[in-house]
């Protein structure tokens, strides 16, 4: 079979197969709002259309480009790999690639010492559960309010938004939800002694929710003084889209397990990491015959441990930490700037290129009504008046942070260039500015939306 001719002959008929084979709603969602593009070619920063038309990417696959697409160095080395007609996959056997990608990740979290390596982020969240749970010998797990840790029963026991798990009960038991930001309420949730972990996101991905400055410090003291292992999902904010390696280094934090995915293996291949104090993965692996006590068939596969390894060196050679603090910071700070400007804009928010434009109910009773008119049909529809513009016009792919949120998110590749930096503030000006006109074509759109959302009640 010659792959790329299959896909030049049936390219009429992607929407079809996924429609009769696949997710049919997925097809409906991307007509609706006008994101039913074919692409072709992923470089960088860009998806290209079949026309040549090009799209900055401030999506990431959901936060997997932080190289960009296709970045050569991986490609590079996936090839070298794939070449050698390496082993890989013996199990009943130890992998050198996966020996060494540990190394490498345990040198950028030296306070941490054992790596268990994993398909996905939500994988990693299992593997924390059950790690905590036998390390500690209790089951109660904690998690915050907002929370998103994956889709799993595990994790999905651990999500803070009531409508993933629409459907899907019973979950898993001793699983208890905390207010986001409130020392008070977890010192509460703590002091029976008998809480296993407490997971969290440094910066939460359904809001871009970033917590005051205090709380992550004071919650690592609770939990030490509790017994409590801390877990710190670094799924999205890890590897350097925050400015730090791992957004914990913000506040100083030293989680006693972190857990990575998405960008680890530069958007090539499935993986995951959790990263662990050894005493903690001594309590799982304790006995011979507990050796595959906890793993996966595909852990530690070659072209996903490689591609992990390019991905560190990337990261260092490119030095993408510092950028995604540097150029994030001054992205943050002129978006920042729009929100005197505008009414609906009420703030900009993140660390690094993690970044949330938060919009809400305006003062004047013109813009006021129009909010509550679209507010009433569905809320959080005017984050699509804000997306889908500008992807139509601007040709820029971004999401609205979660469901029912004001908050547009914003997670580029950390190669972003100044002038694509430039094109996303002259691109959330246009549109922004447009939506502060009532009526004009934004609303246009927004009545459109809300009929719609009224529609599929
Ligand atoms: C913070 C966080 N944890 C876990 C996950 C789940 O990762 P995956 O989709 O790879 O299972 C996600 C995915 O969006 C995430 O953002």
């Amino acid at each position: 079979m010659k792959i790329l001719e299959l896909l030049q002959e049936r390219r009429d008929d992607v929407f079809a197969l996924h429609e009769q084979y696949l997710n049919a709603q997925m097809v409906r969602v991307l007509h609706t709002i006008g994101f039913d593009v074919r692409y072709t070619k992923a470089e960088g920063s860009y998806l290209f259309d079949a026309e040549g038309n090009r799209y900055l990417d401030l999506l990431s696959g959901w936060g997997v480009f932080a190289l960009g697409r296709n970045h050569p160095r991986v490609v590079e080395v996936l090839r070298d790999v794939l070449a050698a007609e390496l082993p890989q996959l013996v199990q009943l056997d130890v992998s050198p690639l996966a020996g060494l990608l540990a190394e490498r990740l345990i040198a950028r979290v030296p306070y941490l010492e054992k790596v268990f390596f994993c398909n996905s982020g939500t994988e990693a969240v299992e593997a924390a559960i059950k790690f905590a749970r036998c390390a500690t010998g209790r089951s109660k797990i904690l998690y915050l309010s907002g929370a998103f840790h994956g889709l799993t029963y595990g994790a999905l026991s651990l999500n803070g938004d009531e409508r993933f798990r629409e459907g899907f009960g019973p979950l898993l038991p001793d699983c208890e939800v905390v207010p986001f930001d409130d020392l008070e309420a977890l010192e509460r949730a703590l002091c029976g002694g008998d809480v296993a972990a407490f997971i969290f996101e440094p910066i939460q991905g359904h809001g871009v929710d970033v917590p005051s400055d205090a709380y992550l410090p004071e919650a690592a003291r609770l939990c030490a003084k509790h017994g409590t292992l801390l877990v710190a999902d670094e799924v999205q904010t890890g590897l350097g889209r925050t400015g730090r390696f791992c957004a914990v280094e913000h506040w100083g934090v030293e989680p006693d397990l972190v857990l990575l995915a998405k960008a680890l293996s530069g958007g090539f291949a499935p993986l995951g990491a959790v990263l662990t104090r050894k005493a903690i993965f001594d309590r799982v692996f304790n006995r011979m015959d507990r050796a595959v006590v906890h793993g996966s068939t595909f852990g530690k596969n070659n072209l996903a441990m490689a591609a992990g390894l390019a991905t560190l060196e990337v990261i260092e050679e490119e030095r993408l930490v510092e950028r995604a603090a540097s150029l994030g910071g001054e992205l943050l700070q002129k978006l920042g700037a729009l929100v005197p400007r505008f009414e609906f804009l009420k703030e900009v928010r993140g660390k690094g290129l993690m970044i949330g434009m938060r919009f809400g109910e305006p003062e004047s009773l013109k813009l006021k009504t129009a909010w509550k008119l679209l507010e009433r049909a569905n809320a959080g529809l005017f984050c699509q008046m804000i997306t889908i513009p500008l992807f139509a016009r601007h040709r820029i792919l971004s999401q609205v942070a979660g469901h029912g949120t004001h908050v547009v998110k914003f997670l580029p590749p950390l190669i972003l260039s100044e002038a694509d930096a430039q094109w996303v503030l002259g691109a959330v000006e246009d549109v922004v500015n447009d939506a502060h006109r009532v009526p004009g074509s934004v609303w246009d759109l927004g009545k459109k939306l809300a009929s719609h959302a009224v529609r599929n009640r």
